[in-house]
């Protein structure tokens, strides 16, 4: 299975999370790293290169920091501009039917905040069903999401450790029950 991990990180070089994630992919054969920020510094973003990578890919990791409770902006721009009609939607649009796909995020906010009732009020899967349903109107299929959580208070072993599980996780064999 090849995996193409789309990092969304609008500054690698102040980030603890996912540039341990990173450093953790970069071991992994079957993972092809694509890093948004760095390859469209001025957001004019490819879009039949893009596609061609998604063609080349069985499993897509969209990764980035949880800002305002959804993603960076580019990766916004990416969706709007590379999940065409035609290509992954509408008539004939049937380019990533069967893909799977994996959001991993990492978060200011702890666990415990993220339900009902509590500081950030909603679990993060809940603030994620915009992508989900973009996915899966794309007819991918949206795999169970992976968030370190609480990265302010986390050691960097801890950082590390997350990293490591994360690389495994996104190379391993997940079950899943389609909502469609
Ligand atoms: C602009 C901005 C918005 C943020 N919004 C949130 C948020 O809505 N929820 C949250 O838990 N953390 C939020 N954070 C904290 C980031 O998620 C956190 O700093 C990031 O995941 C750390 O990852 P990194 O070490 O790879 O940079 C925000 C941070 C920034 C800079």
């Amino acid at each position: 299975m090849k995996v193409l991990v789309i990092v969304a990180h609008p500054n690698l070089s102040i980030s603890r999370g996912n540039r341990q994630r990173v450093i953790e992919l970069e071991k992994i054969q079957a993972v092809t790293i694509h890093q948004l920020y760095q390859e469209y510094p001025h957001w004019t973003i490819n879009v039949e290169k893009e596609q061609q990578l998604l063609l080349k890919h069985d499993r897509i990791v969209l990764q980035f920091p949880f800002y305002w409770y959804s993603c960076p902006p580019l990766l916004k721009k990416w969706f709007d501009d590379v999940l065409t009609y035609g290509w992954a939607y509408g008539k004939d649009g049937d380019k990533l039917k069967g893909k799977e796909f994996i959001v991993a995020i990492t978060s200011g906010g702890a666990k415990d905040a993220y339900r009902a009732g509590a500081y950030d009020w909603f679990t993060i899967d809940e603030y994620l069903k915009p992508i989900q349903a973009t996915i899966t109107r794309c007819q991918g299929t949206f795999l169970p999401s992976y968030t370190l959580y609480g990265i302010d208070d986390l050691t960097n072993a801890e950082i590390r450790k997350d990293a490591q599980e994360y690389g495994k996780y996104i190379i391993a064999t997940h079950r899943h029950v389609s909502i469609i």
